[in-house]
């Protein structure tokens, strides 16, 4: 196990009642509440209406129409808005993207230049003062809603990329896996899939005896192959939506990522494609996973993929005939969701390779063993 410092400030209410503690947390923090969302859903499914009966005695002002992926075109409107408007806190009403749009309001609304620049550095140009942000989580995936992370896509140059601090954790999380029965049913398996993709991201290392990070993913995981199929069949769940909304959150709360050699390749690889193409970031990962495991799973990487095999399939044999098992286990899995398994099927032409190997080489390689040109082209041209 390597050394780590794991700090995660974020009160995470969680359940059928969490929303009561809305106005109370709030006030903790401010009166000007600046309440951020996405494109309607929760006008829709009565959310917005239980939020705002929350705040009467705030001084509230609303930006909605944050679109998935969110984009830093229509982020600049909501900075404006929050700078004429000074709020005490935002509140954002929504899943990762209203999430991670509102954590760059947070950070840019006092930054005296471009809000791109915030991306684009990193976060190392960030203003000095930061609007404290919290969350009414709609939808569990990303876990926007206990991390420091945000991914914006700028769209008239087709970068998706992201910044991450603790400065912009929400202060407080409020959520309630009931205000998730109202979700399609291909959010929902996209958010089972973004789960999992996230705790393969840190479990596949290379990193040895780091029992107690490998112990809770196997346990994500399998909570994952146990409730995802039910969330599909049965919506309404709580059981359902509730297993999963925990998974997610503790997928990536910095926790079974603290001490282990992570490896974000195949989210590198989805966002080059969801900044192009705008598909939903968990339907990228279910095409590219399966082909990242086969390329670089079954060679850099293949005791651990042998243990996740046996661990979480149940398989037996040699590394080699477990990890290609895995591989077979984990596409079927997805499948068995519901999703498109090629970039073929979201109509993405494989003449388009070059151009995404292209935009690929560019970004940070964020792998436990960074992947070379050729890997990467091996990968894109296998998700056709
Ligand atoms: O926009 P609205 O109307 O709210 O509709 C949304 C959207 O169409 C809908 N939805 C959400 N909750 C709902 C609902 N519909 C009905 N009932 C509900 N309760 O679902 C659609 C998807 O929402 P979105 O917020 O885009 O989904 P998700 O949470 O999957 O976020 C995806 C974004 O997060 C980034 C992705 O790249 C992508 O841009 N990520 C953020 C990360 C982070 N901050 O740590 C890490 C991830 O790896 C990821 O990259
Ligand atoms: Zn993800």
């Amino acid at each position: 196990m390597e050394d780590f410092s794991f700090y995660n400030p974020t009160n995470y209410i969680f359940g059928k009642n969490a929303l009561d503690s809305l106005a109370s947390e709030t006030a903790k923090i401010g009166k000007k509440v600046f309440v951020t969302y996405g494109g309607g859903s929760i006008k829709k499914n009565g959310i917005y209406d239980k939020v705002m009966q929350q705040l009467t005695d705030f001084d509230v002002q609303e930006f909605g129409g944050i679109e998935p992926n969110p984009r830093v075109e229509t982020l600049r409107k909501a900075i404006a808005q929050a700078k004429e408007f000074q709020p005490d806190i935002i509140l954002a009403v929504g899943g990762g993207s209203t999430i991670d749009g509102s954590k760059l309001i947070a950070a840019a609304t006092y930054y005296d230049g471009d809000a791109w620049d915030v991306i684009a550095t990193k976060g190392e140009k960030i203003a000095a003062k930061i609007i404290p942000l919290a969350t009414v989580l709609t939808i569990s995936a990303t876990a926007s809603e206990v991390n420091g992370g945000s991914v914006i896509t700028k769209w008239e140059t087709n970068e998706k990329d992201y910044f991450s601090t603790v400065k912009v954790n929400p202060v407080f999380s409020i959520v309630n896996p009931e205000f998730q029965y109202s979700l399609p049913v291909d959010q929902s398996a996209y958010g089972v899939i973004d789960t999992f993709s996230h705790i393969l991201e840190q479990y596949i290392n290379q990193t040895e005896h780091a029992t107690v990070q490998d112990r809770f993913a196997e346990g994500l995981m399998l909570t994952l192959i146990e409730w995802g199929p039910v969330v599909l069949k049965e919506p309404t769940s709580y059981s359902a939506r509730a297993n999963i909304a925990f998974a997610a959150s503790m997928a990536l709360n910095n926790l079974i990522g603290s001490g282990v050699g992570q490896d974000w390749a195949t989210h590198e690889l989805e966002h080059v494609v969801s900044g192009f193409y705008d598909i939903p970031h968990a339907a990228g990962l279910a095409v590219i996973t399966p082909r990242w495991m086969k390329h670089i799973g079954l060679t850099q990487k293949l005791a651990k993929m042998a243990q996740y095999g046996r661990r979480v399939w149940g398989l037996s044999g040699t590394n080699e005939e477990v990890a290609q098992q895995a591989i077979n286990k984990t596409s079927e899995f997805f499948e068995s969701l519901g999703v498109k398994m090629t970039f073929s099927e979201w109509g993405i032409s494989s003449t388009e390779v070059a151009k995404l190997v292209e935009k690929a080489v560019n970004r940070d390689p964020m792998g436990e063993i960074p992947l070379n040109e050729e890997q990467m082209r091996a990968i894109y041209s296998d998700c056709f």
